[in-house]
């Protein structure tokens, strides 16, 4: 069964399953299913008529089926109660281009980016200030672009880096030797053996493995929910083995100028391939994918097959080249990802367990006016945190006192109290994930991908 088939059953079953339905209405919109994507998007409303996903969804679904006023209005009704919802002044402005309204679709373009997850949209961005626009291109903030001397930004600007770039700041950062390795992160050791069974010693025993008949190469797929480690553990791996890191989001690869992006890759590659032995690390590579089904369906494709042909080293050989990636969400993943020699080792990444708790609580205190610590403690209590929740406790912590020292002038320590106090005021962020997740291991458990977030619940297979 394709995943779509396996969803569609899953959802004829669990009809009041509101997460499988969204899923479902999803998966539906990515097949170009629209009246199926209706169908599921209308059953959430029934449940809950205000649930802004589904309302959105329905949107896009009436405007895939050429009924965009409709989608419109909608959105205008959407937007005015919940005007905080960056996703829903995207779709609208997507709608009101689609309307030939380039005004108003730009007006509501930059309402979206400056509220909090406001992504930018490069395709939709050309067709709003590029095509015929009444701005020149050099205002629209270009991606820049990969040079053998680094990254540079477009010509117009002179500036480097993405610093006015709409991309936001967490674009390619240059060539770095990231001063951070294993024992600065806490937990997470079968992921770290599974990184030096891949990656360090093929590294350091290249003929070893050869007389294995084994191949160094291929690339290593973190996946699992957010701030629980990925990026910070891909920075760690190159600072094990003293190579260079290079880390790039894949919205930054995405250029505004068709064509772009795929000469930006090869760049970014070869730029890799110079400064061997280096990791290049993508985050975030679901984009790739998820861009595919997007608007620009043919322009995603190219920038794909690119990508694979760079990772299968048909374009040059990639010897002391490693590849990363990390996602949240590894079923936006184009399966051809996934063949051998591509991102053949996917790797769960779960929340620390209690223990790993209590070592990254431990790791984060250093360095801080912390008294009396008893990181076990606060380990059992914080049940589903995610790294970054932990890290959430330390600077909340820290801001708290440090506001008292300011008022005595004098160095004001962190106790336990105060971090347990902290901790009880956040939520922890897996939570969230596993929902998603869940339903893609139950329904859509394709080659078993999934089988290590079934044990972390406890589902037998
Ligand atoms: N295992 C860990 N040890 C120490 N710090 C951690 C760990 N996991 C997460 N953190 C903290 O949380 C932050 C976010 O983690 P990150 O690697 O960005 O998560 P992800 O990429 O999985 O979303 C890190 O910068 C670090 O401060
Ligand atoms: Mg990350």
């Amino acid at each position: 069964m394709s995943q779509l088939e396996s969803l569609r059953e899953a959802a004829r079953v669990s009809p009041d399953n509101i997460p499988l339905q969204m899923l479902f209405g999803e998966a539906c919109l990515n097949e170009f299913a629209a009246d199926e994507a209706m169908g599921a998007f209308q059953q959430v409303l029934k449940l809950n008529p205000s649930h802004p996903e589904a309302r959105i969804g329905l949107a896009r679904a009436l405007h895939h089926t050429g009924r965009t006023s409709e989608a419109v209005v909608r959105l205008e009704a959407l937007v005015a109660e919940r005007p905080e919802l960056s996703a829903a002044w995207l779709h609208l402005s997507r709608f009101l281009m689609a309307e030939g309204l380039r005004d108003q679709a730009k007006a509501c373009y930059e309402k979206s980016l400056a509220l909090p997850g406001g992504l930018p949209d490069p395709a939709l961005e050309q067709e709003l200030y590029l095509r015929g626009g009444t701005e020149k291109p050099s205002d629209s903030k270009g991606l820049g672009r990969v040079t053998s001397e680094g990254w540079e930004a477009p010509i117009a600007t002179e500036e480097r880096g993405f610093s006015g770039s709409p991309m936001g700041a967490d674009g390619f950062d240059g060539i770095e030797q990231p001063d951070l390795n294993f024992d600065d992160i806490g937990g997470m050791e079968p992921v770290k053996e599974e990184i030096r069974m891949k990656i360090i010693y093929p590294l350091k025993n290249p003929d070893l493995f050869r007389a294995y008949g084994k191949k160094a190469g291929g690339g290593v797929l973190l996946y699992g929910p957010p701030g629980c480690g990925k990026t910070l553990i891909s920075r760690a791996t190159a600072g094990e083995i003293e190579a260079n890191f290079l880390s790039i989001g894949i919205h930054q690869i995405l250029d505004l100028y068709i064509g772009e992006s795929e000469k930006n890759l090869h760049k970014l590659f070869e730029l890799a391939r110079d400064n061997a032995p280096a990791i290049l690390f993508f985050d975030e590579v679901d984009a790739l994918a998820a861009d595919r089904r997007d608007l620009r369906k043919s322009a995603g494709r190219t920038l794909i097959n690119q990508f694979l042909a760079e990772m299968d080293g048909n374009v040059a050989s990639n010897d002391g080249l490693l590849i990363l990636g990390a996602t949240n969400a590894p079923w936006h993943i184009d399966p051809a990802f996934r063949r051998p020699g591509r991102f053949d080792r996917i790797l769960f990444v779960p929340p620390p367990d209690e223990e790993a708790r209590e070592a990254i609580i431990t790791i984060l205190a250093k360095g801080k006016p912390v008294s009396q610590l008893d990181a076990r403690s606060l380990a059992q209590k914080t049940r589903n945190f995610s790294g970054a929740d932990l890290k959430a406790i330390f600077d909340t912590a820290v801001e708290r006192s440090l506001a008292q020292a300011m008022k005595q002038g004098q160095v004001v320590p962190i106790t336990q109290r105060d971090l347990l106090d902290v901790a009880k005021s956040i939520r922890s962020s897996t939570q969230a994930w596993f929902e998603s997740a869940k339903n893609y291991a139950l329904y859509s458990n394709q080659g078993g991908f999934y089988n290590d977030v079934l044990a972390f619940l406890g589902i037998k297979k």
